[in-house]
């Protein structure tokens, strides 16, 4: 009696929701000094001021510990009045998973090359901060990156071709920021299983590699940069993407003669040199959005499917697009 009382007091007791007494595996005693480290580079921010020695560093904000060792694997800052560069410190915490610095307006600088001591690391956001300088080379040696964020920064220079030997991941994004050159063309030999892939607001010149055709992408956003060519590589009966956005560059290309895929939802065009007309395998897609207006097309619109619910504005400024929703074609 007396025991099943105590296991069933155990019990609840284990149960308890309570951030300070658990049974997990305290904190790493070297990961706490770096993160002390850290703490100081950034000049002892509020937003790190549970970052006491008087609490166990995994119960600290903004980090995470595993708790089988102990040892901190994400590193999040997020949305705090922080100033100053990465610390390089961050590269002495080996068994981070995730490195997160989001909404950090007055972070600046260059991402620190000691991040390629982390093995363990798989995503990589460092988004909507200040950062600037090249997009460097060294992060091809993160072997098991998944995820690379370095979106709304002031990265210049080109896109490193190297990043294509990260054979993990599964989507880059590099839109807004200050990029230049053209995308290069080792891309199209990643061997992992790149699906998503960000670039738009930046000023991205050359044609698209065709080489990316033999990737199969979910979702490509290349939007407003000053991109030139083909398109059609991306397209085709056998691919899988669902979401493509290449409107405002100069991508000039013969429309009716790329096949659509099923798998297409959202189309946007807008703003380019597309010429020929719209292929008939538009009837047969299930779009919740198309937006070709500004193109040099040609030709009545296929009639059926969802075609006639879309806006005018998703065909006009066209050269002589015709036939419903815009006027009838004479
Ligand atoms: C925590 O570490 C243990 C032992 O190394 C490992 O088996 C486990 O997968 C780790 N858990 C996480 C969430 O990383
Ligand atoms: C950024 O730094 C400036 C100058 O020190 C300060 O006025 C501003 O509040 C800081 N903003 C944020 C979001 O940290
Ligand atoms: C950020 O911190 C600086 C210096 O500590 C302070 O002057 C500024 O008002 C803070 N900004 C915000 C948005 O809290
Ligand atoms: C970014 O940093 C530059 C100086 O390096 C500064 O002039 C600019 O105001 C900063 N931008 C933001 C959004 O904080
Ligand atoms: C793309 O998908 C096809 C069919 O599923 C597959 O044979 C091919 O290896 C894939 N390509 C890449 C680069 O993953
Ligand atoms: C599409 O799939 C068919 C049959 O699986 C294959 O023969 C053809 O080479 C593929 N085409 C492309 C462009 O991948
Ligand atoms: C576009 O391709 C179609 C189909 O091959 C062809 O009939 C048409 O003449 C081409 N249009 C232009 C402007 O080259
Ligand atoms: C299509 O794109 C044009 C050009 O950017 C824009 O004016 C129009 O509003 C867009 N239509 C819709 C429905 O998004």
């Amino acid at each position: 009696m007396k025991t099943s009382i105590f296991i069933i007091s155990l019990i609840i007791f284990l149960s308890l929701p309570s951030p300070t007494i658990s049974i997990s595996h305290p904190c790493n005693k070297n990961d706490e000094k770096v993160l002390f480290q850290i703490k100081k580079s950034l000049g002892n921010p509020y937003h790190l001021a549970s970052w006491q020695k008087t609490l166990d560093c995994c119960h600290w904000y903004c980090v995470k510990c595993n708790k089988t060792t102990g040892r901190i694997i994400q590193l999040n800052i997020f949305a705090g009045n922080i100033s100053g560069q990465i610390p390089p410190e961050v590269g002495d915490l080996p068994y981070l998973q995730q490195i997160m610095f989001h909404k950090l307006t007055n972070l600046t600088g260059n991402i620190p090359s000691s991040i390629t001591k982390l093995t363990h690391l798989t995503m990589l956001f460092l988004s909507n901060t200040n950062l600037s300088g090249p997009v460097p080379s060294f992060l091809s040696k993160l072997k098991s990156l998944n995820y690379l964020d370095l979106s709304f920064n002031s990265f210049t220079g080109s896109i490193p071709p190297e990043l294509a030997e990260l054979t993990e991941v599964t989507g880059i994004r590099l839109d807004r920021n200050k990029l230049t050159g053209a995308i290069p063309e080792s891309f199209g030999t990643f061997t992992g299983n790149l699906q998503y892939l960000y670039l738009s607001h930046n000023q991205l010149t050359g044609d698209i590699p065709r080489s990316l055709g033999y990737l199969n992408f979910t979702s490509i956003d290349f939007s407003r940069n000053q991109l030139t060519g083909d398109l059609s590589m991306f397209f085709g009966t056998n691919k899988t993407i669902q979401i493509a956005d290449v409107s405002r560059n100069n991508f000039q290309f013969n429309l009716s003669k790329v096949e659509l895929p099923a798998s297409l939802t959202s189309l946007d065009l807008n703003h380019n040199k597309i010429y020929g007309g719209l292929p008939a395998t538009l009837t047969g897609l299930r779009l919740q959005y198309l937006n070709v207006s500004y193109n040099r097309l040609c030709g009545k619109i296929p009639q059926g499917g969802d075609l006639q619910k879309f806006d005018i504005t998703e065909y006009f400024h066209n050269r002589c697009l015709c036939g419903s929703p815009l006027p009838e074609c004479s």
